[in-house]
């Protein structure tokens, strides 16, 4: 049986009936390809993402099997998680930067050569960060997230976590785009290459997108995650509420505004410090 159908199997079994032994070896399989990049939590088929619904059961089965357990390697510091969410183990080979500091890796994600972890930063299990990707202090990887090549996360960017429900896309994060400070992106949302999202921009499923530019409301769907389009240039804005008890008080939300599309004094706003890599 391949690795896919043997944890499809685990995943349905009751966890008093599982077979801890097998668990275990799966899980660990799954790990090491996930470490590979040769499996991920999604994938990309001329532009459209699709989940890998089996890895996200994989990952939830290692909770579920995982026992406590101490995982100090000194007397000061002391750590304790469950025995299948080890950390990730690199060589200089690997060609990532981890610059000392309180960062982690754990487990289960794939990081591409040139990958720069300033600290604090945290990568999740599942998580796939692509080449030359800097990921700045204060940043998170959330589970599965997918990150792409020559991406900016600024300082303080939260790329949230999708493990469950098993059949939502985690969030993506396409090639060169630049996440501002203390952004969030959460909930499965897409960023296609190149966008520039401003410092401070929360999204969500929930959010909706005001495009300037094309004249249009960039929503979710029932079926579909919050899409921000190739090259956008989304900041911060907020639009009027106009119920009376609003109007009364002259309440406005908080609602993130496509000003532009990329072009070169985005660019130049954006540029990265190549000196620094
Ligand atoms: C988005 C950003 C890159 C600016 O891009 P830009 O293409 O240079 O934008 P422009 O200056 O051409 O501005 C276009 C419009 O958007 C507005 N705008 C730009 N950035 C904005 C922001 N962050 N918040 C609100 N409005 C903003 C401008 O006022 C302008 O509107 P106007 O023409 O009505 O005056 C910049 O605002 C930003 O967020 N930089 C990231 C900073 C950061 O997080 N650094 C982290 C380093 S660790």
């Amino acid at each position: 049986m391949i690795l896919q159908q043997i944890i499809e199997k685990l995943y349905e079994t009751p966890v008093d009936q599982i077979d801890r032994n097998e668990t275990l070896q799966a899980v660990e399989e799954l790990k090491i390809a996930l470490n590979r990049g040769e499996v991920r939590a999604a994938d990309c088929y001329s532009g459209w993402w699709c989940v890998n619904s089996w890895v996200k059961k994989g990952i939830l089965l290692a909770f579920r099997i995982g026992e406590l357990s101490e995982m100090s390697d000194d007397e000061l510091f002391q750590f304790f998680d469950k025995d299948t969410m080890g950390v990730r183990q690199f060589s200089v080979n690997h060609g990532v930067r981890i610059v000392p500091g309180g960062s982690m890796v754990r487990d289960g994600c794939y990081l591409g050569e040139g990958v720069v972890m300033m600290p604090p930063s945290y990568i999740n299990i599942g998580a796939y960060v692509d080449e030359g990707t800097m990921i700045d202090s204060h940043a998170l990887v959330g589970s599965c997230a997918q990150i792409g090549k020559r991406v900016h996360l600024s300082a303080a960017s939260q790329i949230g976590g999708v493990l469950e429900p098993i059949g939502s896309l985690p969030v993506i994060v396409e090639d060169e785009v630049f996440i501002g400070g203390n952004c969030g992106i959460y909930e499965g949302t897409i960023i296609k290459k190149n966008a520039v999202i401003a410092s401070g921009v929360t999204l969500t499923r929930a959010t909706p997108v005001y495009d300037l530019v094309k004249k249009t409301i960039h929503r979710s769907s029932a079926t579909g995650p919050l899409t921000i389009p190739e090259g956008a240039v989304v900041v911060p804005g907020n639009r009027q509420l106009n119920d009376p008890f609003s109007r009364e008080y002259q309440l406005a939300i908080y609602t993130p505004i496509i000003v532009k599309y990329r072009d070169e004094k985005t660019n130049a706003s954006v540029v990265l410090e190549e000196s620094l890599r």
